[in-house]
C-alpha cells in the first residue's frame, strides 16, 4: 500500500481504477478497506483515492482531537503530494463530514461532491455527550463496546454474513486512541448547511433507504441545498450501503463520472 509523507508522518492510501480522480473517504471507525467492492471493481470513468484519515488503518495517529478540518488537511496535503489540483471529493458518513470540511478549506480543490450516507448538521449538545462518553469508554475499555453497539446500527439483517463479518473485524482492529481521537473530533465538527447552498459544482447523493445513523431526511436536506444534485435512495439497504448495493453505488458513481466530464 502506498504511502505519502504528511507534516513528517506517513498517510497510507489506496487508488484504483482509470479517469476523473475521486477521493474518497471512509467513516468511523473503519480504513480505506471499507471500500473494498469499489477498489476491487472500480466505476469506470474514476480513479479512485482511498487515504486511511489519521490514526486508522496504517496512518499515523497525531496527538488531540481528531478534527474534520485537521483531517481535511490531510488529504489536501495527500492531493498535493500526488500531484492532483482539484479531484472529485466524497465519503461515508464520517467521511462526507471530512469531505465538507475540506470544501470549507478549499473550495477551489473540489469539481464535484460525492456524499454516501452523511449529513451536513452538526450534533446537539445531547450527541457531543455521547460523543465523549464513546471516547473515554474506548480509552478505558477498548472498542468492543462501540462494535457491539454501531453493527447492528450499520448493517441490515440481510447483508451477507461475508460483508457482516469483515466490517466486524475492520472496526475490531481500530485502535482506542484513533476512536477516541476521532469520536472528539466529530463531536467538534461545524455545521456545514450553509455550505450546501454556496457549492456550485455537481453533487452526488446516495442513501440507504434503511440508513439508522444518517437517515433519508439528512439527505433529501442535502440534496434540496445542493442546486443541480442528484439524490438516490437504495430500498432494502442501511448505512454502508456501498457494500450492501455495491452494484447500485457502483453505478450511481459511473453515471456521475459520466455527468462530470460532459459525458452523461
Ligand atoms: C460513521 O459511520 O462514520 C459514523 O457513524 C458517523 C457518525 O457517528 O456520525
Amino acid at each position: 500500500m502506498p504511502s505519502a509523507s504528511i507534516d513528517g508522518l506517513p498517510m497510507f492510501y489506496r487508488t484504483a481504477g482509470s479517469g476523473t480522480p475521486l477521493l474518497l473517504l471512509h467513516g468511523f471507525p473503519f480504513t480505506s478497506d471499507i471500500f473494498w467492492p469499489q477498489l476491487d471493481a472500480p466505476p469506470p470513468g474514476l480513479k479512485l483515492v482511498c487515504p486511511d484519515l489519521r490514526g486508522f488503518g496504517q496512518t499515523a495517529a497525531r496527538p488531540g482531537p481528531s478534527t474534520m478540518e485537521a483531517m481535511a488537511a490531510d488529504c489536501l496535503a495527500l492531493l498535493d503530494a500526488l500531484q492532483l489540483p482539484s479531484v472529485l471529493v466524497g465519503g461515508v458518513s464520517m467521511g462526507g463530514y471530512v469531505a465538507l470540511a475540506l470544501t470549507r478549506l478549499d473550495p477551489s480543490r473540489v469539481k464535484g461532491l460525492v456524499l454516501l450516507d452523511t449529513q451536513a448538521g452538526a450534533d446537539d449538545a445531547a450527541g457531543q455527550q455521547r460523543r465523549e462518553q464513546t471516547a473515554v469508554d474506548a480509552l478505558a475499555h477498548g472498542v468492543s463496546g462501540l462494535v457491539d453497539g454501531m453493527l447492528p446500527k450499520l448493517l441490515t439483517p440481510h447483508a451477507r454474513p461475508e460483508v457482516r463479518a469483515r466490517v466486524e473485524a475492520m472496526m475490531r482492529a481500530q485502535s482506542p486512541q484513533a476512536v477516541a481521537a476521532a469520536s472528539r473530533g466529530m463531536a467538534q465538527r461545524e455545521d456545514s448547511r450553509d455550505l450546501l447552498a454556496r457549492f456550485s459544482g455537481p453533487a452526488l447523493i446516495v442513501v440507504g433507504a434503511l440508513d439508522a445513523i444518517t437517515p433519508v431526511e439528512k439527505s433529501r436536506a442535502m440534496a434540496e441545498a445542493l442546486q443541480g444534485s442528484t439524490l438516490e435512495v437504495l430500498e432494502g439497504v442501511g448505512h454502508l450501503a456501498h457494500l450492501e448495493a455495491s452494484d447500485r453505488v457502483g453505478a450511481a458513481l459511473a453515471a456521475f463520472a459520466r455527468q462530470v466530464t460532459g459525458r452523461g
